[in-house]
């Protein structure tokens, strides 16, 4: 069959979408498969999908547009099968609000936040929430819009920058501790990856841009309690109605205690990124990689 890698698209995010489409594309073809770019940010994108033939579509355009549950709706709409969450998880997944409600309701651990509507609930926020806190855009990716702010004086700039990238924004208590993520493809959950950089967090230069990141997969968890933390990813990922591949972001607290950051339903792919490296310590190289994804396609 014939496979369109949907890349690029209109986000924030559209950079690192098109180096993760360019490593996804890259490992289809050196599996011999059929696969072809098409980029989701282009004018006659529809029209392209409607006349491509297409088997099924790997979806690899990150942030709103690729990931929030748009492009999932227009894909079941046109009866292309696609890699990945549905409509639902994807929507939910993207709002990092809603997300922390359905595992607060679940009883799953996650840090204790709240919604700045406006400048004027910043006070009430820094009281509630303390410092140091993450100030997000509720529907981005990458951590472009975010900040850790460490004192009051700190808080309005910060917002203004979140903002500036979606007006909801959410202030989150930072967890002092350590930073993992879990990379989930079909039934199979990945080594779990420990994140350190020396910035003040796992920023968008961090991500991308620097080396300074290090990265330790096998995480240095003893295996039962790397194996506990998997199945949390496992249940935090279907709680949000996510399915066929992701990677769910967590922190350990100092008392080793975990709380639950977010759901990613289209991970970065790029040489820098972790669902490719949890693969590897696994024992799939990109190929084998790539091939698990489509397969979601299919299910
Ligand atoms: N939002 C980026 C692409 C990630 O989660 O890897
Ligand atoms: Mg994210």
């Amino acid at each position: 069959g014939r496979v369109a890698v949907l890349m690029g698209g209109c986000s924030a995010e559209r950079e690192v979408s098109l180096r993760s489409g360019k490593a996804v594309l890259g490992a289809l073809l050196s599996k011999g498969i059929d696969a072809v770019a098409v980029d989701a940010g282009s004018p006659n994108f529809v029209p392209q999908l409607q006349a491509g033939a297409f088997d099924c579509a790997f979806n690899i355009v990150h942030g709103r547009g690729g990931e929030d549950g748009v492009l999932q709706g227009l894909l079941d709409y046109l009866d292309i099968p696609v890699t990945g969450s549905g409509v639902l998880g994807s929507a939910l997944a993207m709002d990092k609000q809603r997300a922390k409600h359905v595992w607060q309701g679940l009883g799953l651990p996650t840090p204790d936040f709240n919604m700045l509507a406006s400048e004027q609930d910043l006070e009430s926020a820094a009281q509630r929430i303390g410092f140091p806190m993450m100030l997000k855009p509720v529907h981005e990716g990458s951590s472009i819009g975010m900040a850790r702010v460490e004192k009051p004086e700190a808080l309005e700039r910060a917002w203004r920058e979140a903002d500036k990238y979606d007006h909801n924004v959410m202030a989150e208590r930072w967890v002092s501790g350590e930073e993992y993520t879990t990379a989930i493809v079909g039934d199979v959950v990945l080594p779990l990856i420990r994140l350190e950089t020396p910035r003040e967090f796992y920023d968008y230069e961090a991500k991308y841009q620097s080396d300074s990141t290090q990265y330790h997969c096998p995480c240095g968890l003893p295996a039962s309690r790397e194996l506990e933390l998997q199945q949390l990813s496992q249940r935090a990922f279907d709680a949000v109605g996510a399915s066929g591949w992701g990677r769910v972001d967590l922190f350990l607290d100092e008392d080793e205690a975990p709380w639950l950051i977010e759901v990613n339903t289209v991970p970065g792919m790029t040489d820098h990124s972790l669902v490719p490296m949890a693969a590897k310590q696994h024992g799939w190289d990109m190929e084998e990689l790539v091939w698990r994804i489509l397969e979601t396609a299919l299910d």
